[in-house]
């Protein structure tokens, strides 16, 4: 069995995971090599591959040569776009109701009717997300009809969508690590100074057992995405409804190991090697 753990070419983002990655594989007995994603530097011949970048390019060609991704390129490619996500579990799990933002090869002006349309639907404040961002930097609380014109405005030609904010959860969230279709861990990030619970934003992490019904949710997504490792993130509206707001294919988990104590990157392992037989 030969497979390599992959890295995105130039930025430092997912050497940790590599290098937790590569441990807990020769604690199994297996010597895995981290490889940059750069162009001459990938080898096509490896029976796996733990793919810890976006690129999707590098990541298809590998599938096409051969080589079992964890997780596979499709999978990553439906995480790594919000709205892609919203529509792939659209019937499968709650989510807040979202509406895509048109499509625009280049800035036109915005209409009275969608910014009609859309407070309509959601009311204020609503969230207006940019596809592909992370870390909380393209999620953005809108107050009013001026604030949501501006950023329509200026991000028209990014794709993005707008959401029902749930006010319940301002500030909080739950994500639940899922490893081979079971629940491995939980976190509960809170941020008293914003509405994004992110780590980066100033969110702080502390181990939680989540509920049987988010339980539940959790593996149904992981499997309704074919993802074998992820992360997924939860908010509670004032009911006690139970709603998917973000699906990480690549979830760190510097930050859950620590505030669980979980060895997520052994279970994942460990996994991949009992999914290549
Ligand atoms: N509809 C919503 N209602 C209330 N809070 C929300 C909503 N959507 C997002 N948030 C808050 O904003 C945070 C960031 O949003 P989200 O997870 O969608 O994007 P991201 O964190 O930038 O993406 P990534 O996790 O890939 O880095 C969430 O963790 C949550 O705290
Ligand atoms: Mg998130």
């Amino acid at each position: 069995m030969k497979g390599i753990i992959l890295i995105n070419a130039f930025s430092g983002i997912g050497e940790h995971q590599a290098t937790r990655m590569q441990r807990e594989f020769a604690l199994l007995g297996l010597e895995v090599p981290v490889v940059r994603g750069r162009v001459g530097e990938v080898p096509y011949d490896e029976d796996f591959c733990v793919f810890l970048d976006k690129d999707l390019y590098t990541a298809k060609a590998l599938e096409n040569s051969g080589v079992k991704l964890f997780n596979s390129s499709e999978a990553i490619a439906v995480c790594d776009d919000k709205m892609l996500t919203s529509l792939a579990l659209d019937g499968v799990v709650k989510q807040p109701e979202t509406i895509p933002c048109s499509f625009c090869y280049s800035n036109t002006e915005v209409s009275e009717s969608e910014l009609a349309y859309i407070e309509k639907k959601l009311g204020y404040p609503l969230v207006l997300k940019l596809n592909k961002q992370s870390r909380g930097e393209g999620v953005f609380l809108v107050k009013g009809r001026s604030e949501l014109k501006e950023l329509i405005t200026k991000f028209r030609d990014i794709p993005h969508l707008y959401q029902k904010f749930i006010s319940f959860s301002s500030g909080r969230d739950t994500r639940v690590i899922v490893v081979g279709h079971k629940v491995l861990c939980a976190m509960e990030r809170v941020n008293e100074k914003d509405f994004r619970s992110n780590v980066e934003q100033g969110g702080v992490g502390r181990y939680v057992e989540p509920c049987e019904q988010m339980q539940n949710i959790a593996v149904k997504v992981s499997k309704a995405l074919n993802l074998e490792y992820c992360g997924i993130d939860f908010l509670v509206d004032a009911d006690g409804e139970i709603y998917v707001v973000e699906v990480n294919s690549n979830a760190f988990f510097k930050g859950i190991e620590k505030a669980s104590g979980v060895n997520v990157a052994g279970a994942y392992a460990k996994r991949i090697l009992e999914v290549l037989g």
